[in-house]
């Protein structure tokens, strides 16, 4: 018996396609991956490590397939060029292999950390109350942020939300604030915040327009030097897919656009320890942040 035949839900077309690209994509030789991995990380911090070689392989190989390109030493030179179209590649090769995986109302604990105590620290002590989602995705992140806090009442008109993300695809999405209601979960007491549109969930506009989106790279230090001051940031599951370097680098510049006070948040599996000696770890119910600490050091 075929596998397929032994899995009741999935119709043997289904893996025909997957097959067939598997079977056309082009050889990735090992000094092209070298150069290639090499190129995204000058451009986006973003590691690939040996293991995922066949990740990039199957990532680049839909690019080619849009270029008309046969082999990816061809892929290579053209994206590695100065002229527009390579510009416009290299956004496009971004896209193609960040990973966008989010979800709305990842780590709980931290939004209630940032609507219940910081937010209200931050208004007694006249800090900004400039909250920014660096590495949003499509947005799932600072929208569960902006329910939260409107839910507690704390999205004031003084409060300004912004989601950032290097992905101009996951922008666009992210500003539309649609997600397929297939596979979005939203609490019962959150569903209010959403609308259904046939197989699709919109963010109410209400909160769609609250938050500020753009596409930032961040391992571009005056673009996240601009962002400052900062009274929250939260770049959770981000850092890991940079290179040691450049997770230093890049957490340096956040702290440095965080106001003395104000607090950052990683993902549940990331550490900052010995990063940055202007960071204090700071437990919350359930959750762990980062304060810098008042002296600015
Ligand atoms: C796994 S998602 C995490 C999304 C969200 N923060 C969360 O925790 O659910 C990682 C995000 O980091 C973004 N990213 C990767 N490299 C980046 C860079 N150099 N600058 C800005 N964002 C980047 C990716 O595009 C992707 O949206």
């Amino acid at each position: 018996m075929q596998v397929w035949a032994m899995l009741r839900f999935t119709p043997p077309e289904a893996f025909v396609p997957f097959a067939e690209a598997a079977k056309e994509e082009p050889p990735l030789g090992q000094s092209t991956f070298l150069q290639l991995r090499q190129f995204i990380y000058q451009l986006s911090g973003v590691w690939i490590a040996d293991n995922r070689q066949y990740f990039l392989k199957a990532r680049l190989a839909r690019r080619l397939r849009a270029l008309g390109l046969q082999r990816f030493e061809e892929y290579l030179r053209y994206v590695t060029g100065t002229d527009a179209a390579a510009l416009r590649e290299q956004q496009e090769m971004l896209n193609a292999i960040v990973v966008l995986e989010s979800a709305f109302f990842r780590t709980p604990e931290h939004f209630e950390a940032i609507a219940r105590t910081i937010v209200p620290e931050l208004q007694r002590s006249g800090l900004p109350l400039r909250l920014w989602s660096a590495g949003c995705a499509a947005g799932e992140e600072p929208y569960s942020l902006a329910m939260v806090l409107h839910r507690y009442g704390m999205l004031s008109e003084q409060l300004e939300l912004w989601g950032t993300d290097v992905s101009t695809d996951a922008i666009t999405q992210a500003q539309r604030g649609r997600y397929p209601a297939a596979t979005v979960r939203i609490p019962a007491e959150y569903e209010p915040y959403v609308v259904r549109y046939g197989p699709e969930l919109e963010v109410i506009p209400e909160l769609r327009q609250r938050v500020r989106f753009g596409v930032l790279n961040l391992v571009n230090t005056d673009a996240v030097h601009q962002m400052a001051p900062m009274g929250v940031i939260l770049c959770r599951n981000v850092l890991l897919y940079f290179a040691p370097d450049v997770r230093r680098r890049v957490v340096q510049s956040l702290v440095d656009a965080l106001v003395p006070g104000g607090y950052l948040f990683v993902g549940g599996t990331e550490t900052l320890t010995g990063m940055d000696a202007r960071l204090q770890l700071v437990h919350f119910p359930g959750a762990l942040a980062y304060r810098r600490s008042e002296a600015g050091l």
